[in-house]
């Protein structure tokens, strides 16, 4: 049932093509010029009654929705919040019938998830839930439903569901974009083009593999690890910094770029690992700089840049690149690079890879 892999998580990283493909399946148009959901057949008035929009959930789906709220507030202009659901239920929240609630949950049966999303029900706001499950609790508390179809994830560490609920996210915010003529036709084209090519190109990022095992093999005995990104990278690192936590119990940080020198700065010292995402070429000068404020301080950097951008390489210790890709799909890219490095730096650690300590699958316990 392992597919021939040691385990899960290694088979469902390597399940991602599929897992993408089958999420995107039928909705991308076939001259790739529109996003498709005939499960929510929504028209531009159903759009244009949301104000805001409210996204909840709970650890590496929190981590999905602030890079789905990036997709959205980009690509269709609504504004958009990113609530861990345990916080969401007890704020007092200004939500009400102008806000469209978006719940993800791989398991659909988290139980602060749950609550989150009837507690925005109870205000007025209409709900769409991304899950991995068909029937669970949450599809069918929520108005409506998008599935990922990544099938079952037995690891407790996500990782395929993280990547189709990429895929999901940044689907719906076109659809949105498309609906209230807020995204380009150019841009929502090149978009979908590359949600379409992304089983191919993770395939080739598995050829990093390698390299992840020998870095792992290298820092996996470090204490501290620290994850370095802007924009959307940054909500990439934090994802990032939690399957390393998770798993090899290295504790790791996650911070946006330009904030490194308002806090933590000064645990950055000779041989520290700093992870650094640059895939964002709006803010890739500005990370090279940030880059170069850890170096001073002799961190080893393992960087992460898209193929063409080899400026990186003359600032790190060692370069991962990912696939040239829209700015939009490269974080399903990156990530994966991310997630072998938590799965063999817990192997290099002895850890329990499918089954970390005190953690359960689905949390269905507040
Ligand atoms: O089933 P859910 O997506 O609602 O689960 C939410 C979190 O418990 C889950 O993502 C957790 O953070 C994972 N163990 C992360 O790898």
């Amino acid at each position: 049932e392992k597919g021939g892999y040691e385990h899960f998580m290694l088979k469902e990283i390597h399940d991602q093509p599929k897992a993408v493909r089958d999420t995107f399946g039928t909705h991308i148009s076939e001259d790739m010029s529109q996003a498709l959901f005939s499960e929510l057949n929504w028209e531009a008035s159903d759009v244009d009654s949301i104000k805001n929009i409210l996204i909840v959930a709970c650890g590496t789906a929190y981590h999905a929705g602030l890079v789905t709220k990036k997709y959205i507030e980009s690509l269709a202009r609504i504004p958009v919040n990113v609530e861990i659901a345990s916080e969401y239920r007890y704020s007092n929240p200004l939500t009400d019938s102008s806000t469209l609630c978006i719940v993800i949950s791989q398991s659909g049966e988290t139980s602060d998830t749950l609550a989150a999303l009837k507690e925005a029900k109870r205000l007025g706001a209409r709900s769409l839930a991304i899950t991995n499950v068909v029937g669970s609790s949450i599809s069918r508390e929520a108005d409506q439903t998008v599935y990922t179809w990544a099938g079952p994830e037995i690891s407790v560490a996500s990782t395929k569901a993280y990547t189709t609920q990429l895929v999901a996210g940044l689907l719906f915010a076109v659809y949105l974009g498309q609906l209230n003529g807020k995204l380009d036709a150019a841009l929502a084209k090149d978009i979908l083009i590359g949600i379409h090519e992304l089983p191919e190109l993770i395939h080739t990022i598995f050829e990093v593999d390698e390299d992840m095992k020998a870095f792992a093999k290298h820092y996996g005995f470090k204490t501290d690890a620290f994850f370095l990104g802007r924009s959307i990278d940054y909500a990439v690192a934090m994802e990032g910094a939690l399957k390393l936590k998770e798993i090899s119990y290295i504790h790791a940080e996650a911070y946006a770029g330009g904030e490194l020198k308002h806090g933590t700065l000064a645990l950055i010292e000779e041989g520290v690992p700093v992870i650094a995402l640059a895939t964002q070429e709006d803010v890739f000068d500005k990370m090279i700089s940030n880059i170069r404020e850890v170096k001073a301080r002799e961190a080893v950097v393992i960087g992460i840049g898209m193929k063409g951008d080899e400026e990186i390489a003359k600032h790190v210790d060692h370069t991962i690149y990912i696939p040239r890709a829209n700015k939009f799909i490269a974080p399903i890219l990156a990530v994966v690079p991310l997630q072998l490095l938590a799965y063999y730096a817990a192997i290099t650690r002895g850890a329990d890879v499918d089954k970390p300590r005190n953690l359960a699958k689905s949390v269905t316990v507040e």
